[in-house]
């Protein structure tokens, strides 16, 4: 398999994009540390067990350098190594609008959105390049490029993990290790199917797929940039939101957009 032998960290693993995203790369023949602060991340651990591959948890908040500075040793003590790290633990804690947005909730979503990827990086990166070889995926958001109506935070944090990947690959692409960022649409975990359904169902009529996302779409794609013949992608950004990145504005008949495949 195509990642046999490689041993991965996926943050934020405990439920949605990133316990598929575990799964994904387990199934594909890595190990698999988890870090989450959720203990709901040792039933993931033991779906990767019982994919017959090892893994560890540690809780541990992404925000603090400490914490995932030991976290990490813990991992590479119980594992041996970080070849592949998905930055995925992500909030969104500050829905408001911009001039109602609380400080408080800001800074809370730049240390876990950004400085968590950020400590989790800095953390792996060095003995990556030393074996000349890694992969760094980065969870980011459509929100990154097109803002997102009351989540001004959100959407700088994943803008700022933008930043964070270009730069990774800019410095550590000769020493075989490559950072990429993926942006999902809306996605159906657990959060998201909790909404209002008037919310979600408006969200999936703006989308061009006319549907959401699904966790396990977001992490073969996870899976492929953790590979082998992914070790040329490098910097990039990339939608994975059934088109719902595009420019959805309708100029003429909406007619056109309802009912089967249009005949020539
Ligand atoms: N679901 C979507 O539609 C969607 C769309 C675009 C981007 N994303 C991004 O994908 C990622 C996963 O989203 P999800 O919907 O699966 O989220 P989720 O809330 O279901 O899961 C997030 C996980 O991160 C963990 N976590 C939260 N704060 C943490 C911290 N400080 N330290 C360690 N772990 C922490 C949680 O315990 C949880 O297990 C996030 O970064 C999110 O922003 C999600």
């Amino acid at each position: 398999m195509g990642l046999d032998g490689r041993i991965a960290l996926v943050s934020g693993a405990a439920r949605g994009i990133g316990r598929a995203i575990a799964l994904a790369l387990a199934s594909d023949g890595a190990d698999v540390g988890l870090i989450d602060i959720d203990a709901g991340a040792e039933e993931t651990a033991a779906a990767v067990r019982g994919l017959h591959r090892r893994s560890c948890v540690v809780r541990a908040d992404v925000s603090s350098a400490e914490e995932i500075a030991a976290g990490v040793a813990t991992i590479v003590a119980e594992l041996g190594s970080v070849d592949l790290l998905v930055n995925n633990a992500g909030i969104v804690n500050n829905i408001a609008p911009f001039a109602k947005m609380k400080q408080a909730a800001w800074e809370r979503e730049i240390g876990v959105n950004l400085t968590g990827a950020f400590n989790l990086a800095r953390a792996v990166i060095g003995p990556m390049a030393e074996r000349g070889f890694g992969r760094i995926v980065n969870i980011s958001s459509v929100a990154a490029r097109g803002g997102l109506f009351n989540q001004a935070g959100y959407s700088a944090t994943k803008a700022g993990l933008l930043g964070l990947t270009h730069t990774i690959a800019l410095e550590y692409a000769r020493f075989g290790v490559t950072c990429n960022a993926v942006l999902p649409g809306l996605i159906g975990t657990e959060n998201v199917l909790g909404m209002p359904a008037e919310i979600r169902e408006q969200a999936v009529a703006q989308t061009p797929a006319r549907r959401l996302g699904r966790p396990e779409e977001i992490a073969r794609l996870v899976a492929f940039l953790c590979g082998e013949d992914a070790g040329f992608i490098n910097g990039a950004e990339i939608d994975i939101s059934g088109g719902g990145h595009l420019n959805t504005m309708v100029l003429g008949s909406r007619k056109e957009l309802s009912g089967g495949p249009p005949k020539a």
